[in-house]
């Protein structure tokens, strides 16, 4: 069987990684994998089952007996947590501010890697995340790193926000996503670093689409060189 074409993209919260995923995936009929999702999904699961956050076995306990699961609808991806769809659950403000403490565990790392990894048995894919590129597909056909001004990123996040009628204060925003990445960056166990081979796309003053003909033009270059 040929190799699985293998699109691994990287970088700080709110850098658009998984709207950019999701339309790429689509255009180029791969799977989507969203592995921040996992991370919030047991997040949430530790919140509800009232497990300490900072206790690593007793996060270790709970994963081992959880299945996070993702399942393509008309209206785009949902997530499963043993079952019970959390899409919109795990994007709420106590998970958000939760989820650097959870998935800055190595085994929890170790074990969310390797259901990563089984997702690209059989299929193409894009993936995005903090160490995709440096850990879970270290032979990624691309790799791109994306960045923006935490100033842009901030306010994307208080639009979407604005948006799922979720109240939000814009300088508290900043401040969270600020904490958020110097704690992802700055952790122990595979800290968010762009890999030597990644190509850095900065989306500052960009939209989305330009975002997307950016990284098409990258892997259209790749693909056919
Ligand atoms: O991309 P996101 O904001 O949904 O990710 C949520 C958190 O999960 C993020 O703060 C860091 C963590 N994460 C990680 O450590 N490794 C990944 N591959 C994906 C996310």
């Amino acid at each position: 069987m040929s190799r699985k074409i293998q699109i691994a993209i990287d970088g700080p919260a709110s850098a658009g990684k998984s709207t950019v995923a999701k339309i790429l995936a689509q255009k180029l009929n791969y799977i989507y994998c969203d592995t921040g999702a996992m991370y919030r999904a047991l997040t949430l699961s530790a919140l509800n089952e009232k497990v300490n956050l900072s206790d690593e076995v007793a996060l270790m306990n709970l994963l081992n007996a959880t299945k996070i699961t993702f399942r393509q609808l008309d209206d785009g991806q949902h997530v499963y947590l043993n079952d019970q769809d959390v899409t919109q659950e795990i994007r709420q403000n106590n998970v958000t501010n939760s989820v650097s403490e959870v998935s800055s565990f190595k085994e929890v790392r170790k074990e969310m890697v390797k259901r990563q990894q089984d997702f690209c048995y059989s299929d193409c894919i894009v993936m995005d995340g903090r160490d995709i590129g440096t850990v879970v597909l270290p032979n990624a056909d691309i790799k791109i790193f994306l960045e923006a001004s935490v100033e842009e990123r901030a306010e994307r996040r208080f639009k979407e926000n604005q948006a799922k009628g979720i109240p939000t204060d814009f300088e508290t925003l900043k401040m969270e996503i600020k904490n958020r990445d110097h704690y992802d960056s700055t952790r122990e166990n595979s800290p968010l670093i762009q890999a030597e081979d990644a190509i850095l796309v900065d989306t500052t003053g960009l939209n989305i689409e330009q975002v997307v003909k950016k990284i098409e033009f990258i892997i259209n270059k790749k693909t056919l060189a």
